[in-house]
């Protein structure tokens, strides 16, 4: 099929700029906007949402759930969904599409686990790829089918059970999409539904269905926590202000560390525990960055953050950090390339099953850029060129359809003595709209040259 413009790859080269300053607001949290409109299509009555994130993934999770009969208008900024109730969505009459969005189909699944109709679901090349088996197999214990049988990737259709089965299961990945989309099905299943997890991972969905009316319970036995929710539960619509999205936060915040003289301020960002592993790494390794103005805000601590250029100097992140940032790992790989010393990150496993191989692809952009990296397993290991010195720069970025590879080689091109390219930047609209828009107006330098894949490869002498 012949391209049109607007579908050819759009690279962009990011360059050395002078000092980032001014105060942003980022776009709203990608996970608590999918499950706003997910938990507000099971509500009964309406759910006002301010602060929706207008991306992408998160559009298409509105489109689904629009598909199988919950009302969603948009009047000015708010959003409004006219929930169905628990159980009570209707039989889709075409794919639903979920894009790129692992969130959005992962999570859909849990709820169609509870609604016996047949529902097929399709993403992009990249969803495709990703595994579906960590969330089909305790949904299968609760009575979901899927055909083909034994498909674990996209496309599938899934058909719920009637009265799906509570069922009591540990995660064997720390993930808060399978926890989700288990609790999910739990919701519409006959009595207690109980998700074991042993490394806590971001807990939205158990703070928003409890609001919206849940009986969801929290105990800690050991070291495990383990998350129970009553089954044929009612839901009530609630409003919902939506704060910005730390991991969006990171990629300014990560610019204003690296870039000289810069001092900025994002505002309003959601600071829950089980997400800020990043700044907490950041401020190990010297980082000029305080949360200001915290507050609650919808039942989750907000707060501005404040971030300027500093001397940083590697650290060991420990594996037990990794699911409070899990998406921030590509960003602080660049920031570490300009740290001194050696950054050693641990735990990486489930990077790899990320938008890309998260794991691979920032390596490779790392080596394309001059920059001593080594991925040991599941370790990543980036060698700083800090203090005096800066990162080559130079290369070309392969991004695999991955919105965060994008923006973290952009972010590291803001410090580099060369120009960094990466090959496409239209995936950023699947998170970040706004991204190109907010870092230009803060003074990032992100209309450089970009470079020809084929003078690629040694990094730092591209241009
Ligand atoms: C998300 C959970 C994380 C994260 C993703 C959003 C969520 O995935 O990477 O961007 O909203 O639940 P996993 O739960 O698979 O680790």
């Amino acid at each position: 099929m012949q391209q049109t413009t607007e579908s050819m790859p759009q690279p962009k080269a990011a360059t050395r700029s002078r000092s980032l300053e001014g105060h942003v607001t980022v776009p709203g949290d990608k996970s608590i906007s999918h499950r706003a409109l997910l938990f507000g299509a099971l509500a009964t009555g309406g759910t006002k949402i301010n602060g929706l994130l207008e991306a992408e993934d998160v559009l298409n999770t509105a489109h689904a759930i629009e598909a199988m009969g919950a009302r969603v208008e948009k009047s000015n900024d708010q959003w409004i969904v006219m929930g169905r109730g628990v159980g009570g969505l209707a039989e889709p009459k075409a794919p639903l599409d979920f894009g790129n969005s692992g969130t959005g189909v992962r999570l859909m699944m849990g709820v169609l686990a509870g609604h016996s109709f047949g529902a097929e679901l399709i993403g992009d090349a990249s969803l495709s790829r990703r595994p579906m088996g960590r969330v089909l197999n305790p949904l299968i214990e609760t009575g979901l089918e899927v055909t083909p049988h034994g498909q674990k990737t996209l496309p599938l259709t899934v058909r719920g059970a009637a009265a799906p089965l509570p069922i009591r299961y540990e995660l064997p990945v720390p993930s808060a999409q399978v926890k989700s989309a288990v609790l999910l099905a739990g919701l519409h299943a006959p009595g207690v539904t109980t998700v074991v997890e042993r490394e806590p991972t971001r807990d939205h969905t158990e703070r928003m269905l409890r609001y919206f009316g849940a009986e969801l319970s929290v105990t800690q036995n050991g070291d495990a926590t383990e998350i129970s929710i009553n089954g044929e539960a009612e839901l009530t619509g609630q409003p919902v202000d939506v704060p910005a999205d730390p991991s969006s936060a990171a990629f300014l915040v990560a610019a204003a560390v690296i870039t000289e003289g810069s001092d900025i301020t994002v505002e309003n960002v959601l600071l829950n525990p089980t997400r800020i592993g990043f700044y907490l790494t950041l401020k190990e390794m010297g980082a000029d960055i305080s949360f200001e103005n915290e507050r609650l805000a919808g039942g989750e601590p907000v707060g501005d953050i404040r971030a300027r250029s500093s001397k940083l100097t590697g650290v060991e992140v420990p594996a037990a950090r990794a699911p409070s940032m899990i998406d921030e790992y590509p960003v602080l790989a660049c920031v570490a390339a300009c740290a001194s010393g050696v950054t050693t990150m641990l735990g990486l496993a489930e990077l790899k099953v990320k938008e890309s191989d998260r794991l691979a692809a920032t390596s490779a952009g790392l080596t394309s850029n001059g920059i001593a990296n080594v991925v040991d397993g599941d370790t990543l290991t980036v060698t700083g060129c800090g203090p005096e010195g800066r990162p080559p720069g130079g290369g070309f970025v392969e991004t695999h359809l991955d919105h965060r590879i994008a923006m973290a080689f952009l972010t590291l091109g803001l410090a580099t003595d060369n120009p960094v390219t990466v090959d496409d930047t239209r995936v950023i609209a699947t998170s970040f709209p706004t991204f190109m828009d907010l870092m230009s107006g803060l003074g990032a330098n992100l209309n450089g040259q970009p470079i020809a894949p084929s003078v690629t490869s040694s990094g730092g002498n591209g241009i």
